[in-house]
């Protein structure tokens, strides 16, 4: 909720990184601004309350999901190796932002699980927990590559460093880090990839940038090709890309804590 407090607490790091790099907080203010203030047209009643479910529909995969169990305790894992290195994990734990939640850990385990992906990529790494949960899965799956574009908190200079923390050694030789804002990373890397199976959209939660990141993916993914799309309450970035694209099938999700909302979009 935002109050006089919690607006104190977060402007603190943005006042104490100004006179060492202006021009990037100048640079950043506006987006992360819009990011926080915006607003969606979805209304509560989009929201499907049975989503996992209906994901599975989609995928073609068994429901109930025999996967929740191992997801559950990767989290556990993640959750205890942050916590040894001091950083937390959870809500605004690298500065503003979060880590993703326990439903889009799911949603994307059970992609990976399901559709067995060959190339993934994702925007937005802080510190990988998405990264490390689709690692993971890559790796019992034993195929397949992800590519992650991120930047270092632009406002926050105190947690940079911590980028990854959650992605283990074991993980990394199925992993390339692209360091830059996603405007200019993804065309070239979408255009060398050349083929995306899933995509997860993690970084500036604006209306330009998402739609822009969703499509860039969509212009290169085939038939049962999956995107998440993390933080769809702040603008209408996912509902204009759904309009535009009838070939993808769309479910949205409220988070179980009621803040967050996912978009989910399967190519048919
Ligand atoms: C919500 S966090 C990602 C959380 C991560 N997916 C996880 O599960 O731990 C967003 C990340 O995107 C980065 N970011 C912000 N704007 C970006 C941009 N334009 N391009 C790429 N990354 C950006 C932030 O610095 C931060 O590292």
């Amino acid at each position: 909720m935002w109050n006089f407090k919690n607006a104190a607490r977060e402007l603190a790091p943005v006042v104490r990184a100004f006179p060492a790099h202006p021009v990037q907080v100048l640079k950043a203010m506006p987006d992360e601004w819009r990011q926080r203030m915006g607003r969606t047209s979805v209304q509560d009643a989009d929201f499907d309350p049975d989503w996992n479910e209906h994901l599975h529909g989609l995928l073609g995969a068994p429901w109930p999901c025999p996967e929740v169990k191992r997801l559950r305790d990767l989290l556990e894992e993640v959750g205890q190796l942050l916590t040894e290195k001091g950083f937390g994990t959870g809500l605004h734990t690298y500065g503003w932002y979060s880590d993703a939640d326990v439903d889009m850990c799911t949603a994307i385990w059970c992609a990976v699980r399901h559709t067995q992906p060959e190339t993934v990529l994702e925007t937005g790494v802080a510190h990988g927990v998405s990264s490390r949960v689709i690692l993971e899965g890559l790796n019992l799956n034993e195929r397949g590559r992800l590519w992650s574009i991120d930047i270092a908190n632009p406002l926050n200079f105190a947690v940079h460093g911590q980028e990854g923390a959650a992605v283990t050694e074991e993980c990394r030789r199925r992993w390339t880090y692209v360091e830059g804002e996603s405007s200019k990373r993804m065309p070239p890397l979408v255009k060398e990839i050349g083929k995306v199976d899933l995509f997860i959209h993690d970084s500036l939660h604006t209306f330009k940038n998402t739609l822009f990141e969703m499509e860039q993916a969509a212009s290169v993914m085939q038939a049962g090709a999956v995107m998440l799309v993390d933080d769809i309450r702040s603008h209408d970035g996912f509902t204009v890309f759904a309009r535009r694209h009838p070939e993808f099938k769309t479910i949205y999700v409220s988070t179980l804590d009621g803040i967050g909302a996912i978009g989910i979009a399967v190519r048919s």
